[in-house]
């Protein structure tokens, strides 16, 4: 056998340079066809995917949305919310071929030449609200994470077609449009069982006053036993819709210390609770840990929307939830305040969500 030689890339402090400073992303790496993972991208033991801690037999619940103004269907979201904070739904009424653009879309993105997706990097982009990366938090992390993304806040419709890149824009906007619906029924359900009435203007801009759309790109990984996709984390949202395509490897903590593989089903959409909805529920429904691992055949990519608060809002237990005399376990936080110190930190499981405990 040949005596694996090490080319210049391989050099600690070039990988760096590569994937982070000079924007070629996880994804330009992986294309250069390494043999071994670099070592900035092996997390601690602890973090990694092994088949000892995955239960094979528990799924979360699939929800058929087509009569969705049936007390059945509503009552099956609430449920689920509560008891497991992540579910799959199929029949919402997004059509297939949104779905299937949108990743065509995403594919696209990632396929143009590297300084193309650097013009929308950090130092590049057009505006602070667009944003193509890599990993997570790069500058806060110990190990890297095996991705690459786009991600995009969304304010106006004229705002974003002034800004996204043109290779997904169009279709990446006709999604955001065909969700609208589902988030708002979902919406409408979970909180009239939390006693929520009527969605005022109020509430509305707590519960889904802004977006953000990420497209993310896991690349084929030379040693995906040693990494992740994605760490443990929940979502800062109230609610993210997530598109995936059909190659699998999103787990979601179940009971004990297990996890439970969210299957591809074709032309469905996994929605999550993130921790804003768990704190202005007060801890009823649950933001759920989840995590991705890194695959060493196939590009996977997938696209959530983060359903948001406004950045300026404050959010908190909401009133009618603590009317009959439930004690608050969340004090009142700025929004801003709260996603920024989930950027700050490393991925760290369901420890963002302390920073508004009382
Ligand atoms: C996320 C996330 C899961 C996936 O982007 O926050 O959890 O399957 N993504 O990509
Ligand atoms: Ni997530």
């Amino acid at each position: 056998m040949d005596p694996i030689v090490a080319t210049p890339i391989s050099e600690s402090s070039n990988i760096t340079d590569f994937v982070i400073t000079n924007r070629n992303g996880v994804k330009g790496l992986s294309e250069m066809g390494l043999k071994t993972l670099p070592k900035q991208y092996i997390q601690p033991v602890e973090e990694r995917i092994t088949v000892s801690n995955i239960l094979p037999q528990e799924s979360i619940p699939i929800i058929d949305m087509s009569n969705w103004d049936e007390q059945k269907v509503s009552e099956s979201i609430c449920d689920a919310a509560e008891k497991w904070g992540f579910f799959q739904i199929i029949n919402h009424g997004v059509p297939i071929e949104v779905l299937e653009n949108v990743k065509d879309a995403t594919h696209r993105f990632f396929n143009l030449p590297a300084e193309e997706k650097r013009k929308f990097s950090k130092e590049n982009s057009p505006s602070n609200s667009v944003r193509f990366g890599t990993s997570f938090s790069p500058e806060a992390e110990k190990a890297l994470e095996w991705k690459d993304y786009l991600s995009m806040f969304y304010v106006s419709e004229e705002e974003a077609y002034a800004l996204w890149p043109s290779a997904c824009k169009d279709q990446v906007l006709e999604y955001m449009r065909g969700s609208e619906p589902v988030i708002q029924r979902l919406l409408e359900a979970l909180m009239k069982r939390i006693n929520v009435k009527e969605i005022d203007e109020t509430k509305k801009s707590l519960l889904m006053g802004s977006k953000r759309i990420n497209l993310n790109y896991y690349p084929i990984c030379p040693n995906p036993e040693l990494t992740v996709g994605i760490g443990r984390h929940s979502d800062v949202s109230t609610l993210t819709i997530l598109l995936q395509d059909d190659i699998g490897g999103l787990y979601v903590r179940g009971n004990n210390d297990s996890w439970v593989h969210v299957p591809p089903i074709s032309g469905s959409l996994v929605i999550n609770v993130g921790d804003a909805l768990q704190i202005m529920s007060n801890g009823r429904y649950k933001s759920i840990e989840h995590r991705v691992v890194a695959n060493g055949s196939k590009n996977r990519i997938s696209v959530p929307i983060f359903v948001n608060p406004r950045p300026d809002d404050m959010i908190g237990p909401f009133p009618e939830v603590l009317a009959g005399g439930e004690e608050a376990l969340y004090k009142q936080v700025l929004y801003s305040n709260y996603v920024r110190h989930f950027f700050k930190k490393a991925h760290d499981g369901k420890k963002t969500i302390e920073f508004a405990k009382i």
